[in-house]
């Protein structure tokens, strides 16, 4: 593999689980940047938030990806705001093929909505904070290279194996 693999869209998409089974079945490295900000900083992403403030987070998220994608070839989860930042998209852009995976509302809603982990659906309204999210970002996801439905129920293997199919 020649380029990164790089997995983009809003949290819950599926980022993390198609990833880290897509690199299994193209047996290749998979990296969460996620995970690596978590490890470097020996705290959770929501510590980052509450401690040091989201512009701080973003910081730290362009020199994972940054470090990352110099590595050799493999598929990297980013976390949902990566690709907002046009810098980022830059650095994607020169050393991997970006793949959005695209959900609406209702599949993402269904799959955040019992876990607390994610700083900002910490509102009084985080469906409706999702819902604004997706509005913002989706004309800016869709400036990716592929784009990969994930609304399905499909198992993990089997998304990873049709977009492989997609990709090929
Ligand atoms: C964020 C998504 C999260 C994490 C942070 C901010 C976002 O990653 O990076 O909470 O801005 O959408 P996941 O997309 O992996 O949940």
């Amino acid at each position: 593999m020649k380029r990164h693999i790089v997995m983009i869209g809003m949290m819950g998409a599926g980022k993390t689980a198609v990833g880290s089974e897509l690199a299994r079945q193209l047996r290749v490295n998979f990296t969460d940047s996620d995970a690596e900000i978590e490890t470097a900083a020996a705290m959770s992403v929501s510590e980052i938030f509450a401690r040091d403030g989201e512009a701080f987070f973003r910081d730290r998220e362009t020199q994972i990806l940054s470090r990352i994608l110099q590595g050799r070839p493999g598929v990297v989860s980013t976390g949902g705001g990566a690709w907002m930042q046009a810098g980022n998209r830059e650095l994607i852009a020169a050393r991997g093929l970006s793949v959005w995976l695209k959900c609406d509302l209702a599949t993402l809603w269904q799959r955040v909505r019992q876990r607390s982990t994610r700083p900002l659906l910490r509102t009084a309204d985080p469906k409706g904070t999702l819902a604004r999210l997706i509005e913002q970002r989706y004309p800016t996801y869709a400036e990716a290279d592929i784009t990969f439905d994930a609304n399905s129920n499909d198992s993990i293997e089997t998304a990873a194996r049709r977009l492989i199919a997609q990709i090929r």
